[in-house]
């Protein structure tokens, strides 16, 4: 498609998908053209759910509700969670351990690790986390081009439902958590409303934990099929940031981000109408020869290494230092307990069914 029809509108969905990095750079960082705004004037589904959360809004909004929680995840206060991540990750790594020497990676270290760290910043009680992570795979597993499903819609329900019921908790026991900081938050006076705090927890809860979990699943994944970077890695730990970043550009863990014309513009030579749907595919700007050398190999000395796997602009992820912390603590821990860790021979590996996010169902090794 870069070659053939980098920007290109799909007839059935009317949405314009654009694929050469320079043209998705521009799209996600071109606020004033490309608007975050989702589901226009009236959004549905998971939709509503986001409709006010800072993902979905162009600024000066976003400025404003971005600012509340910068503080959080600078990576100066992210450092600060590294022992309490490396201590989960030891107990889980423990309860591998006790499977007999095979394990599934995903189910029992890259799926629970970000969902603990989220609910424990959130303040979410240990025995919801099930459930918690239950609702982002649901809601992650919907498109904004395909319609919500009865079972998407019920499972928006229960989140909202437990969202607004642990939001009035917090309001008369506030406590040391990211949703009790939110709630005693003001901008020029006004506190956020209801639907902007559910915004802000639906977000956390999906950004923050596929994704993460799929960077980690994706890196063991990359080890696995390139065993040189494997040994190097066990010589030279330090090889590990650089290593995780080349993850993040081969086996991106989010392929595509949404956005709307907010007027008429031109694109790779293609005018697009005001208020078209626009799909930015990261993943394919990600392996842009024009952009990256050998851009299908997979090399851990890429430097510069100028991935947009994070986004770019004013929504560059707020969680980028949070995730690359836990995936660094993961692979580090992984590969000291385990220095011959390796992918199951004639696994099954299936991917998830998502066109936004990239990862495996299970990885067993
Ligand atoms: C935004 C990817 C982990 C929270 C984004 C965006 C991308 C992304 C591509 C840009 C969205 C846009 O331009 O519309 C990833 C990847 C992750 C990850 C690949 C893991 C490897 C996290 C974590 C958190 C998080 C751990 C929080 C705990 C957010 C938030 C935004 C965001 C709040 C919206 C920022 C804004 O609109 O200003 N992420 N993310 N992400 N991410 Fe992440």
């Amino acid at each position: 498609m870069r070659a053939a029809a980098p920007v290109f509108q799909d007839d059935q969905s009317g949405s314009w998908h654009v694929f050469r990095y320079d043209d998705v750079q521009r799209v996600l960082s071109e606020h004033a053209t490309f608007s975050s705004r989702m589901g226009g004037e009236n959004p549905s589904g998971t939709g509503q759910l986001f409709a006010a959360s800072l993902i979905t809004t162009d600024p000066p909004r976003h400025r404003q509700l971005r600012s509340l929680v910068t503080q959080a995840f600078t990576p100066k206060s992210v450092d600060a969670l590294a022992p309490r991540i490396a201590a989960l990750t030891g107990e889980l790594l423990d309860a591998m351990t006790t499977g007999g020497g095979s394990a599934d990676l995903i189910r029992e270290l890259a799926y629970p690790l970000p969902v603990i760290v989220i609910s424990e910043l959130m303040g979410i009680p240990a025995e919801d986390r099930e459930r918690f992570k239950h609702w982002s795979a649901v809601v992650v597993s919907q498109t904004r081009t395909a319609p919500a499903s009865e079972r998407q819609d019920s499972t928006t329900s229960e989140m909202v439902e437990y969202f607004l019921a642990l939001i009035d908790q917090r309001r008369s026991r506030p406590g040391n958590d990211l949703i009790s900081s939110l709630l005693a938050a003001e901008i020029e006076g006004h506190k956020l409303t209801v639907p902007e705090l559910l915004g802000f927890c639906s977000l956390l809860l999906v950004a923050g934990n596929e994704t993460t979990t799929n960077l980690i699943g994706n890196a063991v994944l990359c080890l696995a099929e390139s065993p040189g970077t494997h040994a190097r890695l066990l010589d030279e730990p330090a090889l590990l940031p650089q290593t995780l970043e080349e993850v993040l550009r081969f086996r991106s863990p989010v392929q595509s981000m949404y956005r709307v014309a907010a007027a008429e513009t031109v694109l790779g030579g293609q005018r697009i109408p005001s208020g078209a749907p626009i799909v930015a595919w990261i993943g394919s700007a990600n392996r842009d020869e024009q952009q990256f050398e050998r851009a299908a190999e997979f090399d851990v000395d890429r430097n510069p290494n100028r991935h947009l796997a994070f986004g770019h602009g004013i929504h560059f992820c707020l969680g980028a230092p949070l995730a690359r912390l836990e995936a660094r603590i993961a692979l580090e821990s992984l590969l000291t307990r385990f220095p011959g860790l390796s992918v199951t021979p004639d696994a099954q590996l299936e991917r998830m069914e998502s066109s936004i996010v990239y990862g495996l169902k299970s990885l067993p090794v």
